[in-house]
């Protein structure tokens, strides 16, 4: 297949807020171009064609899609039949959804990250390395923090963090997101996950260790939903003419 240096994008929920950021900022953006849209709200005006869904003109490279679960299946049987390398970046997905990614990965080259941020990247990075060396001796707890539009909580970003420490545990951890059912004291081996809702905050997460008298807190904070879209479309870039499988933003980093 003919690889174009220029990554042509087709821009799934390109009239949402992440889509309206990902299209602003790939005009100044090198080696992208988004060439078309889908999307069910059709009131925004955009410079490139808008469709309700999927169309194969005018020719595009890679898909990103920032939309909502309910296209999952559509864009996976698009991408399927045509091979099509796709950027995935919508979370709250379900635990099917999620599980069969790695069998459409068999046809489709598929990135995946539930935060395109590289700095949300490094923190799942230290949190394992931290529970590496803390394990056994300090209480886990994650709490993430987002704009009341958000929908689904906990973030996807918050179980992905969990999932890196369980990846690094011995035995693995359950995830606790509501202690107001049971009058009982946490185990050591959980997880507490806490979402809060408001106002305006794009994104905050923090992995707190919780110790005999001391407490390590690793915090990042995205201050915009710019660094998304840059994850984005640098993901899109890095995908293009890509081979069949499933890739994060690990293969994305370690390749630049
Ligand atoms: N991975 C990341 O780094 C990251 C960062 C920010 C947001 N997100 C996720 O991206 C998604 C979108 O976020 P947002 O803030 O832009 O939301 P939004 O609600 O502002 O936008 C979603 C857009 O998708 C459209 N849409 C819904 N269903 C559709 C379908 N079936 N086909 C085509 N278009 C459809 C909507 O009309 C809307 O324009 C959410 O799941 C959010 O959690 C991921």
């Amino acid at each position: 297949m003919e690889v174009h240096e220029m990554t042509r994008i087709l821009l799934n929920g390109c009239n949402g807020k992440m889509g309206q950021v990902i299209s602003r900022l790939a005009l100044g953006f090198d080696g992208v171009e988004v060439v078309s849209g889908v999307d069910i709200n059709d009131s925004i005006v955009n410079p490139y064609l808008v469709s309700k869904s999927i169309v194969a003109t005018p020719e595009f490279d890679v898909i990103i899609d920032f939309s909502n679960p309910t296209s999952f299946e559509p864009l996976m049987k698009y991408c399927s039949e045509t091979s099509t390398p796709i950027v995935l970046a919508t979370t709250g997905l379900s635990d099917e959804q999620k599980a069969s990614m790695q069998e459409y990965s068999k046809k489709v080259p598929l990135f995946f990250s539930a935060n395109m941020s590289l700095g949300i990247n490094l923190l799942i990075d230290l949190a394992q390395k931290a529970t590496r060396l803390l394990e056994g001796n300090f209480d886990i707890e994650i709490i993430e923090k987002h704009h009341n539009q958000k929908i689904d909580a906990p973030s996807g970003t918050a179980i992905a963090i969990a999932d890196g420490i369980n990846a690094e545990l011995s035995e693995k951890y359950n995830y606790v997101y509501d202690r107001s059912q049971k009058r009982e004291k946490r185990t050591s081996n959980e997880i507490g996950i806490h979402a809060i809702r408001g106002g305006t905050i794009v994104g905050e997460h923090t992995v707190l260790f919780a110790g005999q008298d001391e407490v390590i807190e690793l915090k990042h904070t995205a201050n915009s939903k710019e660094v998304f879209a840059v994850g984005a479309l640098k993901a899109a870039a890095f995908m293009n003419g890509k081979s069949p499988g499933l890739y994060n933003m690990k293969d994305l980093i370690d390749s630049m």
